[in-house]
């Protein structure tokens, strides 16, 4: 077990935390249908969720956090489904303010090509104002899938290797690494993923090729600070190995 140091407020807090925490926030639409109310219901509630995540993961000190918000297969849902969730990912995009106080720097991972012509300005415009804010960074997966980004980073790859900057045979991992969405950022550490469902689903698989996992019943909007508390003292009990003894 990791060290463990008193925070402020005089909780026990791991002194070991993850470099990067990525949260797969599942469970809206069950949230929401356990109410007898339309998803949509649920998708509002997780985003107001994932402020208060956010401003707790900086609050704890953690550098680098990413979230699945829309997945590359999300498309196939119901048309109003969709625009339900469009709309919400709008009014969230249309106030930064709070990141710029928080010095927190905001990147999208995914391609921004599917959204509407005013959703991908919105998002040009957050990456761009809060470029320079250093205390943490959050991805916002967005339009993301894991098997896209490695496509992608291969197309980059091979443009390359067609203008004769480099031969396929000097082609490495962290070539590949410097070309995915994440690129500049550490490998996942530490998985998250809320309502009970024990899979990746297309989330940053490469960047978790040696992540830890917690995974817990408890459905998105009703996650809490206390729950990641509880996932970040699990992790830093975890012994990892990475193929060594
Ligand atoms: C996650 O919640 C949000 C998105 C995938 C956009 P879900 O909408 O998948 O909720 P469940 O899994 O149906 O409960
Ligand atoms: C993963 O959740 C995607 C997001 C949380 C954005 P899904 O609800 O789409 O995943 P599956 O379909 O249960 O695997
Ligand atoms: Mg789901």
């Amino acid at each position: 077990m990791a060290l463990f140091k008193k925070k402020d407020d005089d909780t026990a807090f791991p002194e070991v935390l993850p470099a990067h925490v990525g949260f797969i926030m599942d469970g809206n639409g069950r949230w929401a249908k356990k109410r007898g109310l339309p998803r949509p219901f649920g998708h509002r509630e997780g985003a107001k969720t994932f402020r208060k995540i956010v401003r707790h993961c900086k609050d704890i000190g953690l550098q680098n956090i990413s979230f699945y918000a829309f997945s590359t297969e999300n498309w196939q849902r119901p048309a109003d489904e969709v625009q339900a969730i469009m709309n919400i990912f709008r009014e969230y995009l249309d106030d930064v303010r709070e990141l710029l106080t928080e010095n927190t720097r905001m990147v999208f991972l995914g391609s921004k090509d599917a959204f509407d012509e005013d959703i991908q300005q919105k998002m040009f415009k957050i990456e761009d104002e809060t470029r320079n804010c250093s205390e943490m960074t959050l991805m916002l997966a967005a339009n993301y899938g894991g098997r896209d980004d490695i496509a992608h980073a291969a197309k980059i790859l091979a443009e390359k290797v067609r203008n004769g900057e480099i031969s396929p045979d000097e082609i490495t991992e962290s070539m590949i690494a410097e070309n995915l969405y994440t690129a500049g950022y550490p490998d996942v550490d530490l998985v998250i993923r809320p309502s009970g469902e024990m899979r990746l689903s297309n989330y940053l698989i490469w960047q978790c090729a040696y992540a830890e996992y917690y995974f817990t019943n408890i459905l998105w909007p009703d996650f809490t600070p206390d729950e990641l508390d509880k996932a970040l003292i699990e992790y830093a009990s975890r012994q990892r190995r990475f193929g060594g003894v």
